[in-house]
């Protein structure tokens, strides 16, 4: 939505004649770079080494980690190994230090992390022309990239995503971001990594219940982007269910491929219009992980959220009862709940406070609420108006399944 206060109208009645606005294009070329290996830090493994010494990164080499805690506990050697990397390197690249950082949604919903790494950042003179890396789930990299892109302006800044969901679409992305007053993501930038790493290494050590969660943002961007990719999904729900390695890969590779995709040829990488196809789910998502003071995941969230935008569809008439099924059905099979307790929760009013959760999605994106909706598996479009009371006869229709 234009600002009224620029609007054509009004501009051209307040343009001074002998002092003609300025104005040029501004272009920056960003490239999204994001990497598949496996050892990522055994020292006969050249991605990282390459990628810091490429021609774009000016030879800018020396490199402050942070890594969550969790994957430094479950792979006792990491840190020694990335010591020994940069030792085997050393004419190319200088290790400034690892620190370790709890993980989990707690991490963004605490107010003094961003500044205990500035303070880390200025005592070990990290500068534009040096790099930080976080390697972790997608609340490390959300919090250090937001510190990273901030500090100095903008500090390059590798991930090295561990999670299911971080290799398929949280560290693959554009964004980060902390929480604030509870509020998801209400800090954060748009700021490109210089490059992202999938080390399909990393997964072996995650626990399972944090593996489904990629499994929903695949789902997410097959019903918005790809029938193909979904109809794949439902054939692998076995392995997926035993966590087959391949099939594991597969999805996190084809998931991440279409979302760097989606946001370098959207037309709209850093989301100045109101379109986010990619939050499909996302407006109840988001609350419901408020509501539950973020014991319930990003993952099982959007399960929650696919579900009430799927029914929301069909409700209307927009999607077939058959697919809306389908989707419900895929959901389950892969063990997730489409309902939750917090759905229902209110505070003396008549209205569940899940219904803030679509004003506030409208807040974050500014200007006109806008939801995306599937017509078909594969295909999805906008709406600007949501019936609430559909919404909550899809709450009830969630609970009684
Ligand atoms: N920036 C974006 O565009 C974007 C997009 C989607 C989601 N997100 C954010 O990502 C976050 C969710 O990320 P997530 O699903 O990766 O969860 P997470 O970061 O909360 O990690 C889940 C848990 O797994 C642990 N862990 C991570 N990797 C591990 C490994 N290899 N072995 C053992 N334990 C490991 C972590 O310590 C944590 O306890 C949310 O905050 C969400 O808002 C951001
Ligand atoms: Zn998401």
């Amino acid at each position: 939505m234009d600002c009224p206060a620029l609007c054509a109208s009004n501009l051209t009645e307040k343009i001074m004649p002998d002092f003609l606005p300025i104005e040029y294009p501004l272009q920056i070329p960003y490239q999204l770079r994001v990497y598949f290996t496996k050892g990522v830090f055994d020292t006969s493994n050249p991605v990282f080494r390459d990628l810091a010494c490429s021609r774009e990164s000016g030879n800018r080499r020396k490199t402050l980690f942070y890594i969550d805690e969790a994957v430094a506990e479950s792979n006792p050697q990491l840190e020694q190994q990335i010591d020994g990397y940069f030792g085997h390197h050393e004419s190319d690249l200088q290790f400034q230090g690892i620190h370790r950082i709890p993980g989990g949604e707690s991490l963004k919903n605490d107010a003094e992390v961003v500044g205990k790494i500035y303070a880390d950042i200025e005592k070990n003179r990290i500068c534009r022309h040096s790099f930080v890396a976080a390697i972790g789930g997608g609340a490390v990299l959300d919090t250090v990239g937001y510190a990273a892109a901030t500090a100095h302006r903008g500090i390059r800044h590798f991930r090295f995503p561990t999670t299911t969901l971080g290799q398929a679409d949280a560290g693959v992305g554009v964004k980060n971001g902390v929480n604030f007053h509870h509020k998801k993501n209400f800090v954060g930038t748009f700021a490109p990594p210089f490059a992202v790493i999938n080390d399909l290494e990393f997964l072996k050590t995650l626990p399972e219940v944090h593996m489904r969660n990629g499994y929903i943002e695949a789902i997410k961007v097959a019903l918005i982007r790809d029938s193909g990719f979904f109809n794949w999904i439902e054939s692998k729900v076995k392995e997926l269910n035993r966590f087959d390695k391949e099939t594991l890969e597969e999805l996190v590779y084809r998931c991440a491929k279409h979302h760097v995709a989606f946001i370098a040829t959207s037309g709209d990488p850093f989301e100045m219009g109101s379109v986010r196809p990619l939050d499909f789910g996302h407006w109840a998502a988001h609350k419901l992980e408020q509501l539950s003071d973020f014991k319930l995941s990003h993952g099982k969230a959007v399960a929650v959220g696919m579900a009430i935008d799927t029914l929301y569809s069909e409700e209307r008439g927009y999607l077939d009862s058959q697919s809306a099924q389908r989707i419900i059905n895929l959901l389950h099979e892969l063990h997730f709940e489409t309902y939750s307790d917090f759905l229902e929760q209110k505070n003396g009013s008549r209205f569940p406070y899940i219904l803030q959760g679509l004003e506030e999605f409208r807040e974050h994106l500014g200007g006109l609420l806008t939801i995306t909706l599937l017509k078909r598996i594969g295909s999805r479009f906008e709406v600007h108006e949501v019936d609430t009371d559909i919404v909550l006869r899809t709450i009830k229709r969630l609970k009684m399944l």
